[in-house]
């Protein structure tokens, strides 16, 4: 598999380097990076503490997926949109992590994968795919009785709140209970919680890769649902086994769930 990594210098791109590097299939051929990036033009095997692999990071989009299968992008949603332009346009498949997308990165996604099959997963674990299915069947079971809410917690850096995994979380509960209202803060006289209310809340510090809890209150009991992330490889080898998925495929968009099978 020939691989271009979108946002290369960062956490999770380097993190993917690592990985397709020590996978021994995978070749690394192009990364992007920002503009003002201090580690542009330098080598991405360098930058990952692998030693030269004899390619360097670059701003141009267009060159970076030269001769790519795929690219996987873990950057900042306002480079989304441009990034799925271009690979429509030079057909390279894309596996996007990146979150807080907006709505114009959205349809973006649906009109690359009319060119590319297309897979955006704001969580590429396979534990938290089982989680949004267990939140769907025990809000679903547990009913209108019981109140939903959540919290995420994410190291200091992390720039957008609640987390995109908290978002499909939520999701999964209002396809069992639609009437849910997320609620991002209670502070001051807000009276008492009102059925249809969602408390999503977002924790920052340190260097949390990633908790998620789901708390169904009831009537003398509460349930809760938890996954917690203890390393970053978690969502890397999960973005490199969907873009081993997403070879060869016909342009449509996928999910995680379709890699899982
Ligand atoms: N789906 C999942 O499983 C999952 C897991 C972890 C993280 N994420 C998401 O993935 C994204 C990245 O997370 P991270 O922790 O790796 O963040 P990060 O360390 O800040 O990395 C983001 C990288 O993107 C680069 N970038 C910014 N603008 C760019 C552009 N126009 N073109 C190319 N690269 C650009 C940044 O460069 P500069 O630093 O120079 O700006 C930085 O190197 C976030 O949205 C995060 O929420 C998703």
């Amino acid at each position: 598999m020939k691989l271009a990594i979108f946002g290369v210098t960062g956490r999770m791109g380097l993190a993917i380097a690592r990985l397709a590097q020590a996978a021994g299939d995978v070749q690394i051929v192009g990364g992007v990076c920002a503009d003002e990036d201090p580690a542009l033009g330098r080598d991405i095997g360098e930058l990952a503490g692998l030693g030269s692999l004899g390619v360097v990071t670059t701003a141009d989009t267009a060159s970076g997926l030269l001769g790519a299968d795929v690219v996987i992008d873990f950057s900042v949603a306002s480079a989304v949109t441009g990034l799925l332009a271009l690979a429509a346009r030079q057909k390279v498949a894309v596996v996007s992590g990146t979150t807080n997308l907006d709505d114009a990165a959205k349809k973006a996604l649906d009109k690359a994968a009319q060119s590319v099959p297309v897979l955006w997963s704001p969580n590429m674990s396979l534990g938290v795919q089982v989680l949004a299915e267990l939140v769907e069947q025990a809000v679903r079971r547990l009913g209108p009785g019981f109140d939903v809410e959540m919290t995420e917690i994410h190291h200091k850096k992390k720039v957008d709140a609640p987390s995109g995994t908290a978002k499909r979380l939520a999701d999964a509960a209002r396809a069992a209970r639609p009437e849910l209202r997320e609620v991002h803060g209670r502070s001051g006289d807000v009276g008492a919680r009102k059925d249809d209310e969602m408390a999503v809340y977002g924790l920052r510090g340190g260097d949390v890769i990633g908790d998620h809890t789901v708390y169904l209150f009831g009537q003398g009991e509460r349930l809760e649902l938890v996954h917690r992330a203890s390393s970053r490889d978690l969502f890397a080898h999960g973005a490199l086994v969907a873009a081993r998925f997403l070879v060869g495929k016909s342009p449509q968009r996928y999910t995680i769930a379709d890699v899982l099978g």
